[in-house]
């Protein structure tokens, strides 16, 4: 039998080349190998966007449209939105219950996040329970591996800890400890050379235009030691490089990176031949959803379909979790 594993996104906004390189390229790849479930985090996305959720159910449709034209196959996998499996929460308070305030306080991502996301409060009561939903979510279906951008590696700690007092308390192994298999992809850098993210405004986004995309390239940060173009450049500190790296060829990049140290090309048709590859990279996925996006019924039978296979799993682990905890 194939292991499960779980992944989620949450639907706050529309998806960019990060949420692919960083996430989705790594999701297909593991749907012949794993019995896979991909969560769309809706519960997660209200404890940020509760003073404006109006959004939410556009973005869930959209994301899942997203993600099927980057390779994820309903066919192969179970895509569902969290807040239809009601024991995501039933699971989350048994885990409230014995998950201690320390924990999560010391959590680095919830530190990180109260002093960055300054658009948004969070300073909340759910908020600070995010990685104990986070396990939850992951531990509701036994998945024993999690594939998961560096960042949320926090959350995996977490949840290996909340499994292991969970079974400590109860006296009985119910939950195996997650592995969070990470990402092979170096993480992507937005345009400014800071993390790719909406609220930075400094993404390529999956819906872009070819028009759009070719512009937002020729306005990335380049070396900044390379002030005329006879000066020699440094690909190896050039965020253009790093994309070239990542969608062109070994030997286009290789190629490059002569030209660039040698002096022998510029950075506006560097950067202009990337827009062109990215473009080529986009096309197929453009092509997707858009005949996707005609057929809004198709991904909601999808995700009932997804909703039927997950209801069925869960529903098993919290029966065991009831019988276990005496509830
Ligand atoms: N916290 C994850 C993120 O922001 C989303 C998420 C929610 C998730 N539940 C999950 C990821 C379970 C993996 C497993 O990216
Ligand atoms: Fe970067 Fe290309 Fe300019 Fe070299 S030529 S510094 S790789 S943009």
């Amino acid at each position: 039998m194939k292991k499960r594993i779980l992944s989620g996104m949450r639907p706050t906004g529309k998806l960019h080349l990060g949420h692919l390189v960083g996430a989705l390229k790594n999701w297909s790849q593991l749907q012949d190998k794993y019995e896979c479930f991909f969560m769309v985090a809706d519960w997660h996305a209200l404890m940020s966007e509760y003073k404006d959720p109006s959004r939410l159910k556009e973005n869930i449709i959209g994301n899942v449209i997203d993600w099927i034209s980057c390779g994820i196959d309903p066919e192969k996998s179970a895509l569902f939105v969290q807040s239809e499996i009601p024991e995501h929460l039933e699971l989350f308070i048994v885990f409230s219950c014995m998950t201690p305030l320390g924990w999560l306080e010391r959590c680095p991502t919830y530190k990180e996040q109260l002093r960055e996301l300054t658009t948004r409060e969070v300073n909340t009561y759910a908020f600070l329970g995010y990685p104990v939903l986070q396990a939850a979510d992951i531990l509701l279906y036994k998945s024993e591996i999690v594939p998961v951008g560096e960042d949320q590696l926090p959350h995996l700690e977490l949840t290996r800890e909340i499994a292991a007092r969970f079974n400590h308390l109860m006296k009985k192994n119910v939950f195996a400890e997650p592995q969070a298999e990470l990402t092979p992809t170096p993480r992507l850098m937005g345009l400014d050379g800071r993390k790719m993210s909406k609220s930075y405004e400094n993404y390529i986004g999956l819906s872009d235009t070819p028009e759009i995309v070719a512009k937002k390239v020729m306005g990335m940060f380049t070396d900044p030691k390379r002030i005329k173009r006879s000066d020699p450049g440094h690909p190896q500190v050039c965020n253009v490089h790093e994309y070239y790296r990542v969608f062109a060829s070994p030997e286009l990049t290789a190629k490059i990176e002569t030209q660039c140290v040698n002096a022998q090309t510029g950075c506006t048709d560097c950067k202009k031949q990337l827009g062109d590859i990215l473009n080529a990279y986009l096309a197929p996925i453009r092509k997707k959803r858009g005949e996707l996006l005609k057929d809004e019924d198709m991904i909601r039978r999808i995700l009932e379909t997804g909703r039927e296979k997950a209801a069925a799993v869960a529903k098993k682990t919290m029966d065991e979790v009831r019988k276990t905890v005496g509830i």
